[in-house]
């Protein structure tokens, strides 16, 4: 369905916990171990309720979804839901390499895997653990079960891993997965965000044999290619380019909030209603009709850990 500004609302993101095995400085900060999380059945109720509205992609994110033991039977179940077309998730990475044969198997149709760093020294500084080798065997995992689109989430940090870049890339050139930069957005208590970030434009110059897909892909990344390379290198850019206006997705938080906005404090609390057929629908109706314009994170505002929302 459409918002009030005319948007159509088609992605939901679906956190399945807020538990992480990692703690990483611009994500919050802290493993967390907080088990208020919704059942199967519940995310199978939602699912079901967001694919009546128009939803067709679901990604279910988390914390660190893999973490939960019936992940791949969460995966089936809302890959069944009628109306769903695509089903994809986001993880660290750590658990994958044991998980990916599973996903595969329940429909999982492609995973991003978030990572910062090709140094085993820089990754534990960064995430708190000795886990760069699980990650890059997760990754091959991920290729060898096969999945329509394999992807690499980076975030840089000025000072810290922005010198990463340039090794991060050759992984699009040497294997069949899509790298991709994310700017760094204002959700931690690490300060002076402005100067950590490490922009879009500022890495196109960095790259300047990458050249601008002709045909663009739904979705928040614009995909450059390069000559020689497999995959194809994405920048998501909502500091130097927002993207709002474009903006097709809504988020369920791990403990059965809907949040409409990524960059609003806003989220609006339906676990009581899951399973009020009729409810959860109006509800939901007037959460998307009334979805925020756009994000405010040039405000100055600090938000929730992202962590907590799945990205
Ligand atoms: P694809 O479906 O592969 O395009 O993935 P995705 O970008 O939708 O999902 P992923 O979980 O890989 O998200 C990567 C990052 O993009 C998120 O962690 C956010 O940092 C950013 N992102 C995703 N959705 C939004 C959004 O609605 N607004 C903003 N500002 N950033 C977003
Ligand atoms: N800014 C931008 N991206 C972030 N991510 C986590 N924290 C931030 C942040 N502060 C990214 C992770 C992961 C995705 C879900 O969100 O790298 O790939």
């Amino acid at each position: 369905m459409k918002d009030k500004f005319g948007r159509e609302i088609n992605y939901l993101r679906l956190s399945v916990t807020k538990r992480c095995n990692l703690s990483c400085s611009y994500c919050g900060g802290k493993k967390n171990s907080d088990t208020a999380e919704l059942t199967k059945e519940e995310i199978t109720a939602l699912a079901e309720a967001f694919a009546e509205k128009g939803i067709k992609k679901v990604r279910l994110t988390g914390g660190e979804p893999l973490i939960r033991e019936d992940i791949a039977d969460i995966a089936e179940a809302v890959k069944n839901v009628k109306g769903i077309e695509a089903l994809y998730i986001t993880t660290n990475g750590i658990l994958l390499s044991e998980k990916a044969k599973a996903l595969k198997e329940a429909g999982v149709d492609g995973v991003n895997i978030s990572l910062d760093t090709l140094d085993s020294e820089m990754y534990k500084a960064l995430t708190g653990e000795d886990g760069l080798e699980r990650v890059l065997s997760g990754i091959e995992s991920a290729l060898s079960e096969n999945f329509k689109r394999v992807r690499i989430n980076s975030v840089l940090v000025r000072n810290k891993n922005d010198g990463e870049a340039e090794r991060l890339i050759l992984l699009a050139r040497d294997k069949k997965i899509d790298v991709r930069f994310i700017e760094l957005m204002p959700f931690s208590a690490q300060g002076e965000n402005e100067k950590l970030l490490v922009t879009t434009p500022e890495l196109l110059e960095r790259f300047p044999f990458l050249s601008p897909e002709e045909r663009k892909e739904e979705g928040a990344a614009e995909y450059y290619t390069a000559e020689g390379f497999s995959g194809r290198i994405g920048f998501i850019s909502p500091r130097s380019a927002k993207f709002c206006g474009s903006c097709n997705r809504i988020r369920v938080l791990a403990d059965g909030k809907i949040k409409p906005c990524l960059g609003n404090s806003i989220a609006y609390d339906v676990r009581d209603i899951i399973f009020d057929k009729e409810k959860l629908s109006q509800r939901i109706d007037e959460i998307i009709f009334n979805k925020p314009a756009s994000h405010h994170f040039e405000d100055g505002e600090k938000f929730r850990n992202l962590s907590l929302i799945g990205g």
